[in-house]
């Protein structure tokens, strides 16, 4: 386990089995540096159990990186579920209990196959857990919102550095998946003048919404290649790769996917062509960020929003970085996320 390539000097990785329920569950925690690790769990079918390790590795790197750079006082963890069977209620109270004899230590949120119901459930036994509903004077709910208000300001300072503009008016963007935070960036964009061409694999939901923002509809398979200043990947990881990036036809991309890039070579290639490329982890902050507060309690959602907007000028100070020192914007997102948490 410890020369696993995605080990990355983890503080812990925590396996948990349940006979009763058959949970079978791995808790990474990459780093409690800045704080305990959040973030949250997936429910999963993997082919087998390594596959389900890395997973769990890579993403809770992936959360200390995005928490430190957010700014928030919280390292990076993770859960994975291996989804053998149905999830069941006593299945979440299960993984609840594992999550609550770590004390701390690992924060849980929603993710992939989790619901809100099922965090509910996981707060019946234990306090250790995020995103719940909100109660009576409290912050809460989706933080979809949040992503995209952050995305959007993020989105924003890229095209002020990659096309020279500062307002949207006219300018051109792709939205590849129209879903909770697509959707909801789609209409921002479209507030602010920008021209916009939506696509979705479930095309009756971005026709829907084309026809109301007088938005133009593409294909989903080949949305990337779409005549525009900007695309914004709202959809699944991995999507810039060796098939997509030479046919993409934007100047920039910033978008609230995570792991846009398939490999880091790929940021180097987005690099080569001249695409300016807005770090996924950076820009797509928003939503924890909301989370985060409302968990360590804070009601005051102009306080928070105010947090999330900042997301703009840090994507520009990672741009200004990459400019000024030539390397691309994921290097340097990387080697500053790794100074915050003191690696
Ligand atoms: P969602 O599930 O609501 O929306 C995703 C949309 O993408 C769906 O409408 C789906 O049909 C569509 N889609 C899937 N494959 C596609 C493809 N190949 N081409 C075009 N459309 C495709 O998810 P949500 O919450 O909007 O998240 C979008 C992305 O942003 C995900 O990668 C997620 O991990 C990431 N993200 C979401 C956050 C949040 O607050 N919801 C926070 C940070 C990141």
């Amino acid at each position: 386990m410890f020369d696993l390539p995605d080990f990355d000097a983890h503080e812990g990785v925590h396996l948990f089995h349940d006979r009763d329920t058959g949970l079978k569950a791995i808790i990474a925690l990459h780093s409690t540096h800045r704080g305990p690790g959040g973030g949250g769990t997936r429910f999963w079918r993997y082919p087998t159990s390594t596959a389900a390790l890395t997973d769990a590795l890579r993403l809770s790197r992936g959360m200390s990186y995005k928490n430190a750079m957010a700014g928030l006082p919280a390292g990076g963890g993770k859960a994975v579920i291996l989804a053998d069977g149905p999830k069941t209620p006593a299945m979440m109270e299960a993984f609840g209990r594992a999550v609550d004899s770590l004390g701390g230590r690992y924060v849980t949120a929603e993710d992939v196959g989790m619901t809100q119901e099922d965090m509910v459930t996981i707060g019946k036994v234990t306090r250790f857990v995020s995103g719940l509903p909100a109660g009576e004077g409290e912050l809460g709910g989706s933080p979809a919102p949040a992503t995209a208000a952050g995305v959007f300001e993020g989105l924003k300072a890229a095209a002020e550095r990659g096309l020279g503009r500062s307002a949207f008016d006219g300018v051109r963007v792709a939205i590849q998946g129209i879903g909770s935070v697509g959707g909801r960036l789609a209409e921002l964009l479209a507030q602010a003048g920008a021209k916009l061409t939506l696509a979705d694999v479930a095309r009756e939901r971005a026709a829907e919404l084309a026809a109301r923002l007088g938005a133009e509809l593409a294909d989903a398979e080949s949305i990337h290649s779409a005549d525009v200043d900007v695309l914004a990947p709202c959809a699944l990881g991995a999507t810039l790769n060796p098939q997509t990036i030479p046919a993409i036809r934007a100047r920039v991309i910033a978008g609230a996917a995570n792991n846009q890039l398939a490999t880091p070579a790929d940021g180097a290639a987005l690099a080569e062509r001249g695409i300016l490329w807005a770090p996924d982890y950076v820009i797509n902050a928003g939503g924890i960020i909301w989370v985060t507060r409302a968990y360590l309690g804070e009601t005051d959602e102009a306080k928070v929003m105010a947090e999330v907007h900042a997301i703009g000028p840090r994507v520009g100070d990672v741009l200004n970085r990459s400019a000024a020192e030539g390397r691309t914007p994921g290097e340097v997102a990387d080697a500053m996320a790794q100074r915050l948490i003191g690696r």
